[in-house]
């Protein structure tokens, strides 16, 4: 919980399902939380399963990582990389290999709270220990959630353990959301998946392909319907009473 900078706060992704968008989700809201002026700190912490250096393009600078800040083999600033897209953007890279991350993560992040607004901690997938943990650090849980019928059930698991875990807010981002198929009804209506999972909306992500192109050049694209969407998830972040526009124009 809140301790040090009480301006900071430390936001966590997590999900039941792999690939539900976690880091998409980290990496465009922590461009956009910088955007909006905030020094932001993204901490990988997918360890073993590194990304978030490759998708911000920071990955040929990587010397040290997560694992070795924790067992003491660099200061924490020789870890942490600003991100060359984004200005006042931040990484502390993951560790190569899993079973790095332990009881060592909360005081860190207390110690990080010193030094940035705001801190997103990118999970690994699934209800494991790395997704207590990384829930356990933060003031907050996005849950990333997407609209198909597995991703749904997991959410409502994931809803109730993290209840257990931690008293934070928890949120869920409804991902790669597709216009077209839900007026066709071939997915969930929204307010249902709402009821189902029993979460707070913070936002709907709509389906972009032009998201996966900008991290294969390492460049988050600030342009387009799910910038625009980020953009407001990080306004409402922030406590702005953003309303969703209708789904069709998302
Ligand atoms: N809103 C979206 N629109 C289109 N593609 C997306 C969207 N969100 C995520 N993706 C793509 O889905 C894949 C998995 O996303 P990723 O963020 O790596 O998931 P996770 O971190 O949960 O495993 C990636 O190829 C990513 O580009
Ligand atoms: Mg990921």
């Amino acid at each position: 919980m809140a301790s040090g900078n009480d301006k900071c706060r430390v936001f966590t992704t997590v999900s039941g399902k792999g690939g539900a968008g976690k880091s998409t989700v980290s990496c465009m809201l922590g461009v956009a939380l910088a955007r909006l002026g905030h020094r932001t700190l993204l901490i990988d912490a997918d360890e073993g399963l590194r990304c978030l250096d490759l998708m911000l393009g920071v990955d040929g600078e990587v010397v040290f990582d997560l694992a070795d800040v924790l067992a003491g083999r660099c200061e924490v600033g020789d870890a942490i990389r600003p991100v060359p897209a984004a200005k006042g953007l931040w990484l502390l890279p993951a560790p190569r290999s899993a079973g790095q991350i332990g009881e060592g993560l909360a005081p860190l992040i207390g110690t990080l709270r010193e030094e940035f607004d705001r801190i997103l901690v990118d999970s690994s997938a699934g209800i494991g220990q790395g997704f207590r943990t990384a829930a356990a650090v933060s003031d907050e849980v996005l849950a990333v959630v997407g609209c198909d019928p597995v991703s749904i059930r997991d959410a409502r698991q994931v809803c109730e353990l993290l209840r257990d875990i931690t008293p934070s807010r928890r949120l869920m981002i409804l991902n790669r959301f597709d216009y077209a198929a839900a007026s066709r009804d071939l997915i969930p209506h929204v307010d249902a998946i709402i009821d189902a999972t029993a979460m707070r909306l913070g936002g709907i992500i709509p389906y972009d392909p032009a998201l996966a192109r900008g991290f294969l050049r390492g460049t988050p694209v600030t342009r387009g319907h799910a910038w625009r969407a980020f953009v407001r998830v990080a306004h409402r972040l922030e406590g702005k009473n953003v309303r969703l526009p209708k789904l069709k124009r998302l």
